[in-house]
């Protein structure tokens, strides 16, 4: 039996064919384009998702024994607002997890709501790149499109409702919308009423291990399946990420150093960081997690090498850096603004420090540093809830890069594990559609039989000492650099 897991990224989409066993039989990507219409704005066309899921599907399912595919589940970018009106077209491009125009509806609810009150409905306070800022937005922006809305949905659940008709989505999306009263699991009429649109407008909400549905027969028979391929409901990429790598239960810990460097940490029951500088939500095994995102991570990287060093070889310029631990060179990573731990879309990225002697590899060095130092930040509030893991699965494309894995583990000063597959949401996908099938009785028994760590590597006390200075000096910078920068943004 085949399950298809969808990881429905920023950049692209990846599509994963998995057996039951949990081989990964094929992966497949397709790429997409991502818009900045403004500064610190971010747009997607959900159609493009759609039509390059279907394009891969095709290719995914070339040469395999179609009768045996059983189910289908994804694993999506997650916040990210798509509306559609009452004949299901898609009202405006959707506004994505890292996009920052909703500073002025944000800065309404955490003060003018207030922050208690949101985190009593919610668990959590807002964020510009949660969904519901970003309702607040259209309503003041566009009202001619904010009356036009009949369903509002999270991206994965957009390709769940074209491929099989069913208007759902899961706990663990659900929860960064800031519209879910993530404790009890059920959506806030409060939060309804503050944004000014109804439950009615939001999709049915499910276990990620639930089946919503089946697949369309006209889509069935493009693809040469069976309407009986189950769709299961899915999870955020960081949840479904998770699951993939193992970390559900209580008390795991997964690093993802992707387009955004999330820290993740399951739990068995309902917690909320009382500063909530990190997000309460729920976790697609059933039960909850902390979460702390960062808004680029890997994208620095992408950034440095691809548009400042027109480079695609990435090996090279990381081969040439000879000292690490040592760096007169800093870097601060917020090149679209920063969410966790700062709250702050004004935020930007510098480098500081450069001298005459600094090199082309120092610099190349101090970005893949300050990446690691601001997930030290989110790991410093970790630590302070009482959470002290001594390990982390390590995952997302960054996490390649051993000189970077080397880097975390030091910075951190914790042992980062690597996963023998490291498709974390895509495989995540995959399992949850299994549950859903009935081949695993719950999502921590599938990541029992089938997510192993490859090798696991450890902090060197030397190194880590080195990296406990620079990390004090690197967290005088934000600091020293937040007046300007809100100044430089006005
Ligand atoms: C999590 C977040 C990002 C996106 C990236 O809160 O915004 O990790 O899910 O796809």
């Amino acid at each position: 039996m085949y399950y298809i897991g969808i990881d429905l990224g920023t950049s692209a989409v990846k599509l994963l064919l998995m057996d039951e066993k949990g081989e990964i039989r094929k992966i497949v990507s397709r790429e997409y384009p991502l818009s900045f219409p403004h500064p610190g704005w971010s747009e997607q066309n959900p159609k493009d998702w759609y039509e390059k899921t279907l394009d891969g599907l095709e290719e995914l399912l070339t040469d395999t024994d179609r009768s045996l595919v059983r189910g289908i589940s994804f694993g999506g970018q997650m916040h990210g607002l798509v509306m559609l009106d009452a004949s299901d077209r898609v009202i405006r491009p959707a506004i994505l997890w890292n996009d920052g125009r909703s500073q002025k509806q944000v800065e309404y609810l955490n003060d003018t709501i207030g922050r208690e009150v949101l985190s009593g409905y919610t668990g959590n306070i807002a964020f510009a790149g949660f969904t519901a800022p970003k309702i607040l937005w259209v309503r003041e922006n566009e009202p001619e499109n904010f009356a036009r809305i009949a369903k509002i949905m999270l991206p994965k659940d957009y390709l769940s409702y074209r491929f099989s008709g069913t208007f759902a989505t899961d706990y663990s999306d659900a929860s960064g919308t800031l519209l879910l009263d993530v404790q009890h699991k059920k959506w806030s009429e409060e939060m309804c009423g503050i944004c000014g649109i109804s439950t009615a407008q939001l999709p049915r909400l499910c276990e990620s291990f639930e089946k919503t549905g089946t697949l369309k027969t006209e889509i069935a028979k493009k693809l040469g399946l069976s309407d009986t391929v189950i769709i299961a409901a899915g999870a955020g990429d960081n949840a479904a990420a998770a699951v993939g790598t193992g970390t559900v239960g209580a008390g795991r810990c997964t690093l993802s150093l992707g387009t955004s460097g999330t820290i993740f940490i399951s739990s068995d029951r309902f917690r909320a960081d009382p500063n909530n500088a990190l997000h309460s939500f729920a976790h697609a095994d059933g039960k909850f997690h902390l979460m702390g995102c960062m808004l680029s991570a890997a994208s620095c990287n992408k950034w440095w090498m691809d548009e400042i060093l027109k480079t695609q070889d990435y090996g090279r310029e990381q081969a040439a850096i000879q000292n690490i631990g040592r760096n007169h060179v800093y870097f601060l990573p917020y090149l679209m603004g920063e969410r966790s731990p700062l709250n702050d879309p004004k935020a930007r990225a510098t480098f500081t420090g450069i001298t005459m002697d600094t090199t082309r590899a120092d610099m190349t060095q101090a970005v893949l540093e300050g990446v690691a130092f601001a997930f030290r930040d989110m790991f410093e509030v970790v630590k302070s809830l009482g959470i002290h893991p001594k390990s982390a699965v390590i995952c997302g494309g960054g996490a390649k890069s051993s000189l970077w894995r080397t880097i975390m583990a030091n910075v951190l000063n914790l042992s980062v594990q690597i996963p023998a597959n490291e498709q974390g949401p895509g495989m995540g996908a995959a399992m949850l559609a299994m549950v859903a099938d009935g081949v695993y009785e719950s999502a921590e028994a599938a990541a029992e039989a089938i997510v192993k760590v490859k090798s696991q590597e450890d902090p060197d006390p030397e190194l880590a000492g080195l990296y406990e200075k620079r990390y004090r000096e690197f967290k005088t910078l934000y600091p020293a650099l937040k007046g300007v920068f809100a100044g430089m943004a006005d």
